[in-house]
């Protein structure tokens, strides 16, 4: 059918698109183009509901969840709002809360939309108790000790007459001003820079460090009072008495009475946000009164009562001067476009991302044309377009390298991949060093005594060429020119700690394509040491849940390159976990042996991933969805209403942790 390709076709875009926006910060989608695209999604999958995924993008309600955090569950759901684009979708939000509320009269309050992260703030008797991130919407991160650091945040209320609880919500901001200083900071430290202030606010709030988090300079604004015991029933009286209880409320929040009014606020704003301190990426929408609100109520995902209006990129023209390429850690090439300096949103623009060949070609790009950048809330822009009316006739077309400008090799554009590569994995610098990052990352082996300014040093200097070579560094070596001793000492101590890491993880800091962490979990558990692996056919490979032939034949390929074994040796003669520990293979049961489990829900007695350990070590299987295979659901709290009505048309049992714990015991 149709509909059903569709639904796997933009299912596929959107992992891709989170991917690059998410993991590599280098979105190739507006988010306006990946608004679109994701509500195609919601609605075919509406209509198709014997598709159902778990694991499709419009499930992930975007987590914020971190270790380290104790998780609180929201009293009330912490919600997102609808998004809009133009005027026409603006009105027809205003009409149909018209017709929804049968011709009442009714007010907007409108407000700036904050591009920061939400909180929601709990106050009893005046004093600030709690303060927990949105999460997955349900539940928090507990982050009290790093709020109570912000200077916007009353800690005691100033002001009186407020109730004895209640609780507030808002946006944490990182002022533009502390932004641009953060990140010179940064760069001049050689340290990864954040692409825009809200990503910079949330690594600050998740640091486990307050005073950290002090040093930071975080701003908040207020924008919803809720519980059962609010002053007024108008939402923009409640923020004004909130004001006066002491919270920093936006001063640009005003009633509204018709569509007119709403558009010329829409319109102030709309330039007017360039001269605010903190980054606003539209206009918020809500219906004033709380009754109205509640007559209109929600959607499975936002409040009908509300709409956010999102502000178009900015834009602006400038020369193209050259195109450069860069070869990054996995041997992708990507071309990047210097500009004449150009002035947008804020900050001067010289180089934008290209994407790839195919991107170039539509825009037909030549050298000296002049170009349209745009910069929506991320800090790196991208070209949009040309003016072909204004180019001279003998500006020469963009070409796309043939060999990598690193290391010379020919590249290689594989099936199906919009991206050159250059193949020299083994003798291309950038990618060299970039191996040797991922495998001291925090998720591979841990290495936290040296970073990526180290490597690049050692790299220079001939000290380390591959991984295996990190575990001869002598403190001798490099002591001396600018490491002391004491330092030297640490970074050899630190690269030998790590051998003790586990076996799974020593996998995948060996960087094979397509094989990442939970892949590595996957093949560690089936195959249980490197030697069984390293034999194993792609027929025995693909055998493994979740590997498919790109990933089988990644593992061969790579087991196949006598540099890729010797390093391996090396490594095992250094003391690195190349097996399963006798822990680890020992299987503490078999009780649960031939049961498919589905885990769904939140639980109070140990994590998901306990959970799933446990079934594994007790022969059972943990399968993510609901079909008539399923032994029984461990179900926990708050279960997704989709998942439990699954469970119940097909008669399957749901088990309670206590039960189930009860059940391994016996
Ligand atoms: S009201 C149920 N007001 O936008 C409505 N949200 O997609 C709750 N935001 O998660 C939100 N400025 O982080 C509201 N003036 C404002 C806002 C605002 C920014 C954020 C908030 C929320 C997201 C909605």
């Amino acid at each position: 059918m149709e509909d059903i390709k569709r639904i796997e076709e933009l299912r596929n875009q959107l992992h891709h698109h989170n991917y690059l926006y998410y993991v590599q910060n280098s979105p190739t989608l507006s988010d306006q183009e990946f608004d679109h695209l994701m509500r195609e999604l919601q609605d075919l999958e509406a209509k198709h509901p014997e598709v159902y995924d778990p694991n499709s993008p419009t499930q992930r309600v975007g987590s914020d969840l971190s270790t380290g955090f104790t998780q609180v569950r929201h009293r009330y759901p912490m919600l997102s709002l609808a998004n809009t684009y133009n005027e026409q979708e603006v009105a027809s939000w205003y009409e149909n809360v018209r017709k929804d509320l049968d011709g009442q009269p009714f007010e907007v309050c409108c407000e700036l939309k904050y591009d920061g992260l939400s909180i929601s703030l709990t106050y009893e008797q005046g004093r600030l108790v709690r303060a927990v991130t949105r999460g997955d919407g349900e539940q928090g991160d507990d982050v009290t000790a790093n709020v109570r650091t912000i200077r916007a945040i009353p800690l005691v209320l100033p002001g009186t007459g407020y109730p004895d609880e209640f609780e507030i919500r808002g946006e944490i901001l990182m002022p533009w001003k502390v932004f641009e200083q953060l990140n010179a900071e940064r760069e001049k430290a050689e340290e990864p820079l954040f692409a825009n202030p809200r990503n910079a606010a949330s690594g600050t709030l998740k640091s486990l460090d307050p005073k950290l988090v002090a040093k930071r300079k975080l701003d908040a604004y207020l924008y919803y009072l809720l519980g059962e015991n609010v002053p007024s029933d108008g939402h923009y009286e409640n923020l004004k008495t909130a004001e006066a209880w002491g919270f920093k409320v936006s001063e640009g929040i005003r009633k509204a009475n018709s569509l007119e009014q709403i558009y010329d606020f829409i319109n102030h704003w709309d330039t007017a946000r360039h001269d605010l301190p903190v980054a606003t990426d539209g206009i918020v929408l809500k219906v004033n009164s709380l009754r109205q609100q509640q007559q209109l109520g929600f959607t499975a995902k936002s409040p009908r009562w509300a709409i956010a209006y999102k502000f178009k990129a900015e834009r602006v023209c400038t020369r193209l001067n050259e195109v450069t390429f860069q070869v990054g850690r996995t041997g992708a090439v990507t071309p990047v476009a210097n500009m004449e300096p150009v002035l947008l949103a804020g900050t001067t623009v010289k180089r934008a991302t290209l994407n790839n060949e195919d991107f170039i070609r539509s825009l037909d790009l030549h050298i000296g044309d002049n170009v349209f950048v745009e910069k929506g809330g991320e800090i790196i822009p991208k070209i949009v377009g040309v003016d072909v009316s204004h180019r001279s006739p003998d500006l020469q077309p963009v070409h796309f390298i043939s060999n990598c400008p690193e290391c010379g090799s020919l590249l290689v554009r594989y099936a199906g991949e919009a991206a050159y590569y250059c193949p020299n994995d083994t003798g291309c610098p950038p990618q060299i060093k970039g191996r040797i990052e991922h495998f001291i990352a925090r998720k591979a082996m841990n290495i936290d005594s040296i970073g990526p300014e180290t490597i690049d040093d050692y790299f220079r200097k001939g000290i380390v060429r591959n991984v295996a070579d990190l575990y001869e560094i002598r403190t001798e070596q490099i002591n001396g020119d600018g490491t002391r001793q004491k330092s030297a000492q640490k970074i050899v101590k630190g690269i030998q700690d790590s051998v003790s890491t586990p076996f799974e993880r020593v996998l995948f800091a060996l960087g094979i394509r397509f094989v990442g962490e939970t892949t590595a979990k996957l093949l560690a558990k089936h195959f249980k040491s490197i030697d069984a692996l390293m034999t194993a056919t792609p027929e025995q490979l693909v055998e493994v849940e979740g590997v498919g032939t790109v990933i089988a034949e990644s593992v061969v390929r790579f087991f196949h390159d006598e540099v890729n074994l010797n390093i391996i040796e090396r490594l095992r003669q250094h003391g690195l976990q190349m097996a399963l520990s006798a822990d680890q293979q020992q299987i503490a049961s078999d009780k649960l042996a031939g049961k498919n489990i589905v885990i769904s829900g939140v639980f109070e007695r140990h994590s998901r991933d306990e959970y799933k350990a446990m079934i594994e070590s007790n022969g059972g299987k943990n399968v993510s969805s609901i079909s008539n295979k399923t032994s029984f659901i461990l179900a926990g709290a708050n279960m997704g209403p989709s998942k439990m009505q699954k469970a119940q048309q097909l008669g399957i049992e749901m088990i309670d942790e206590d039960t189930f714990l009860n059940m391994l015991e016996q």
